[in-house]
């Protein structure tokens, strides 16, 4: 297997971080995996990089960065109008949500253009317009770090809650997500109760709705108000919605009217991050090349030449002034290294 020493890491994340892997190795296999987990004393403290999507880099990686580019997609059964599906965590999350529109299945339709790979998708339970990963998720088969063994996670196991899984907590870096299964349905179950997805599909004139046509809503809608990091480094909301409970919620209504909350479980109310940003006054700032998109106070952007620690530092900025006005706390949704 080939290992690359001081291997650059630019084009391997979203924010376009200018940094460098002191070890590195991808691999397309499971064979390969287990050769790397052989040969390579820094294996168990490895890092498994995927799109790179949701990772803040501020600083080089002194140790081994594992690319998982294990690929393939198989029908594995069709039950009724199930249909469980199953992929290699290196395919690229939006091909796969391509693959299953074209073959007619539905569930993921509004996950459409989610940026990163599909063995990343249930580290943080991805969720948009409506829909979590883990409304169609079955199951996924990891590989220990430690005992070299393949164990499978079905959605049960997995704890998944809004931006979280058991492998963002107690099994942190422990495993290597290899496969992905889905249970989708021929059946389309539309999710269109988002707003902006209804509006959007009367602008297009769509009359007969379809999951292509739900995916094409989302894509539009994405597209309109997301940077894209080809041209803008960022890996997307910066900060997760903070859920604050009820009464806190309604002292702070009684304070700032037009706050936004929408009820989640256990008397909590989830209230969107990029309002808070927006009203402390963030939105379209710029610090050097750090910066608060200007359509997305949520999204913090590298327009060239920011450092991970420039960007970190804005985000610094940005907690501190909402809890000031707010008494909030955010929380970063971004892998920060
Ligand atoms: P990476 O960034 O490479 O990794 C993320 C974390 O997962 C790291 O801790 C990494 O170690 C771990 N990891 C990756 N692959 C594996 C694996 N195979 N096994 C074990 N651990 C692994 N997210 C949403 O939920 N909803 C959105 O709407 C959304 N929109 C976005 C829009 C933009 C423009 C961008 C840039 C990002 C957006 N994201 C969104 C965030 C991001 O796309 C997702 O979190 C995505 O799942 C990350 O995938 P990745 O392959 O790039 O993971
Ligand atoms: N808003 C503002 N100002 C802003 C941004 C948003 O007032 O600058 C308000 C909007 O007007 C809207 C509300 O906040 O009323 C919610 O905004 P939006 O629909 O854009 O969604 P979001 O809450 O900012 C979340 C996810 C996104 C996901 C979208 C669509 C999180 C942390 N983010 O964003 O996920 O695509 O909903 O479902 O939950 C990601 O995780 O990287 C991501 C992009």
């Amino acid at each position: 297997m080939n290992i690359e020493l001081d291997y650059p890491l630019k084009s391997l994340n979203s924010f376009g971080m200018d940094v460098y892997a002191r070890k590195f190795a991808g691999f397309t296999t499971l064979e390969d995996l287990q050769e790397l987990h052989t040969t390579q004393k820094e294996f168990n403290q490895g890092f498994i990089l995927g799109g790179g999507s949701n990772i803040l880099f501020t600083k080089n990686v002194d140790g081994l960065v594992l690319k998982n580019e294990i690929k393939g997609i198989e029908i594995l059964k069709e039950e009724g109008d199930d249909v469980y599906i199953r992929a290699g965590a290196g395919e690229p999350w939006h091909s796969f949500v391509l693959y299953c529109i074209e073959h007619g299945f539905a569930g993921i339709e509004n996950l459409a253009l989610i940026p990163g790979q599909v063995g990343a998708s249930p580290m943080q339970n991805i969720g948009a317009y409506g829909v979590e990963i883990k409304d169609v998720f079955y199951c996924l088969d990891a590989y220990h770090k430690e005992d070299g063994k393949m164990h499978t996670f079905y959605n049960g196991d997995c704890e998944f809650g809004y931006r979280e899984s058991v492998f963002k907590r107690k099994f942190k870096n422990q495993f290597i997500i290899n496969r992905v299964t889905l249970k989708l349905s021929k059946k389309p179950n539309y999710h269109i109760e988002y707003g902006a997805i209804r509006q959007q599909l009367n602008e297009m004139g769509i009359k007969d709705l379809s999951i292509r046509a739900v995916a094409n809503a989302v894509m539009a809608i994405r597209s309109a108000k997301l940077p894209d990091p080809k041209i803008v480094g960022n890996a997307g909301s910066f900060f997760k919605n903070p859920e604050i409970d009820i009464a806190k919620f309604e002292d702070l209504k009684k304070e700032f009217p037009q706050i936004m909350g929408y009820p989640v479980s256990n008397g909590f109310v989830k209230i969107p991050a990029g309002w808070l940003i927006e009203q402390c006054g963030w939105k379209g700032y710029r610090e050097g090349d750090a910066g608060c998109h200007p359509l997305q106070a949520l999204v913090l952007v590298n327009y060239g030449k920011a450092t991970g620690e420039d960007i970190f530092l804005l985000s610094e900025k940005i907690v501190n002034s909402v809890f000031q006005k707010f008494t909030v706390q955010l929380e970063r949704e971004v892998n920060i290294l």
